[in-house]
């Protein structure tokens, strides 16, 4: 029989690899303010103010992340996301790209808001370059309402961080164990918990029983392959969106003009259609350099190129599958490297 001699070697390498074993997966709760840190007056009312409890009162609502990961958190911002801006983007961007890329975490959680959450979530998928997951988890219903739907949504969104088959999904959203990939998701009604949708889409996945389960990957490019880096970006360009109606009135569209905006999105009718003063209003804008993208206010279907509108001819973009906000998104971003519409048209039709 072959005897084992015990050193103070093996003792510290079994303990190593006992740690090791025992280590869970690093998470870091970026929080940002909304309905899920919202307060209201009473437990039943549905009158309430975003943005009132802190990082730790959310991590601490939630005591069974603890079981499955090393969580800890940081407030950036404690604001109503009606309120969230550029600068807070930017910030919000380089922070994330830090924490995966040289803090070493495993994935980022935000708390987010929800009226504006579709924007930002869509922003950090251009902007954050990893293949680690960041999750935005929100909720509709202020945190000391009953049945508040912020701790489930906060504790789904930590499972699928932590689970190895979230690699690669991009920045998403979970809100009522549905998972959204940022290009799709959206928000369709103004109070449900069942609030977001994946559009054309439809969800990315669903979490059940503390696992995600993904049915398809994101659509388009982001994340590593994306082109923009907003690292040395202090200030982003001026893009506006008019909102397009019957008999509609040009002087929106001219007041950006005149505010020296760098671009106008237009939430068109139909498939991205233009009332006949805006038009000449924003054919005089694209020749005078301020980039016009056309989208459509109709909630589902792409806004099709050289459709109904003659893009070609006028050098407007048309916004594809991006709705006016998220539209505005890429378009500050493409005008951060180019003010050319082809290859603006071409930013279009990769992301
Ligand atoms: C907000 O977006 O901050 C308010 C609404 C919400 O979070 O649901």
């Amino acid at each position: 029989m072959r005897i084992f001699k015990i050193t103070s070697l093996t003792v510290m390498a079994l303990v190593t690899a006992t740690v090791v074993m025992a280590q869970k997966p690093r998470i870091r709760i970026v929080a940002t303010g909304g309905t899920i840190a919202g307060v209201s007056a009473s437990a039943t009312s549905s009158a309430y103010g975003a943005g009132q409890v802190g990082i730790q009162t959310l991590i601490e609502a939630v005591p069974q992340v603890k079981d499955i990961a090393d969580v800890s958190g940081e407030q950036l911002v404690n604001i109503g996301s009606q309120d969230m801006n550029d600068e807070v983007w930017l910030k919000l961007a380089r922070r994330v790209n830090d924490l995966l890329n040289k803090e070493g975490y495993d994935g980022v959680l935000i708390t987010h808001g929800t009226d504006t959450m579709e924007e930002t979530a869509y922003f950090l998928s251009l902007t954050v370059h990893s293949d680690k997951p960041v999750v935005l988890v929100g909720a509709m219903r202020p945190s000391t309402a009953i049945s508040a739907d912020g701790p489930a949504n906060l504790y789904n969104g930590v499972c699928t961080l932590v689970d190895p088959s979230s690699k690669g999904h991009g920045v998403m959203a979970c809100m009522n164990n549905e998972l959204f990939e940022a290009k799709a998701l959206v928000k369709t009604h103004t109070t449900d918990c069942a609030a977001f949708k994946g559009g054309l889409y439809g969800e990315m996945g669903y979490v059940y029983n503390g696992r995600p389960y993904f049915l398809h990957t994101p659509v388009a490019k982001q994340g590593m392959t994306s082109a923009f880096n907003v690292d040395n970006v202090t200030a982003l360009p001026k893009v506006g969106i008019v909102y397009g109606y019957a008999n509609c009135s040009p002087l929106p569209m001219q007041a950006f003009v005149n505010a020296g905006f760098d671009g106008i999105v237009l939430a068109g009718v139909g498939d991205g259609n233009f009332y006949k003063d805006v038009f000449d209003v924003a054919l005089k804008a694209q020749n005078g350099g301020i980039q016009i993208v056309r989208s459509s206010r109709v909630p589902f279907g792409p806004t099709n190129l050289n459709g109904e509108v003659d893009d070609a001819r006028y050098h407007f973009v048309a916004s594809l599958n991006l709705n006016p906000q998220k539209a505005r998104i890429l378009l500050m971003l493409a005008l951060t490297k180019t003010r050319d519409w082809q290859t603006i048209q071409q930013y279009f039709n990769e992301y």
